[in-house]
């Protein structure tokens, strides 16, 4: 099914000026860049946003690095770009990430609290809805 998704390229990937990288690679898969725009994320957007990992470990690291420059959100629009996407961007850990994927080819362990790697993607259709609405409000 044709889908939308949510992309985040998160403040390691806008500081390291990968920004127009991570584009192409969206656009070469063959996704549509359907909304664009640099933001700076808010305490309340990323307490949405990361609901569902409040309480763990790696949290208040998350939403701090996420704070720590803008990001830039992207929705993007193509046949199952959701599951695509995520191919895409490569496993959490930039580590072990698969080269050819963003996070493999691109990311870095820097050896903190937190993966900082580079794009978010939504998971699902419904966290893509809800991402959507927290972004593009
Ligand atoms: P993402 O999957 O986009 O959303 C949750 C983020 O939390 C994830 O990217 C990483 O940036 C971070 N994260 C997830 N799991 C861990 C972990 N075990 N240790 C550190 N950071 C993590």
């Amino acid at each position: 099914a044709i889908q939308r998704t949510l992309i985040l390229v998160k403040p390691d990937g806008v500081k390291r000026q990968l920004t127009g990288v991570i584009l192409a690679r969206i656009e070469a898969k063959g996704y549509t860049i359907a909304e664009l725009k640099q933001v700076s994320a808010t305490p309340q957007m990323l307490a949405e946003h990361y609901a569902e990992h409040e309480g763990k470990p790696f949290y208040q690291p998350l939403v701090d690095f996420m704070l720590s420059g803008p990001v830039v959100a992207i929705i993007a629009e193509g046949q199952n770009v959701i599951t695509g996407f995520r191919s895409l961007a490569g496993t959490t850990d930039p580590t072990t990430a698969a080269p050819g994927t963003i996070r493999g080819d691109l990311g870095r362990d820097w050896g903190l609290k937190v993966q900082q790697n580079l794009v978010h993607g939504s998971d699902s259709e419904e966290s893509a809805a809800r991402e959507i609405g927290i972004w593009f409000a």
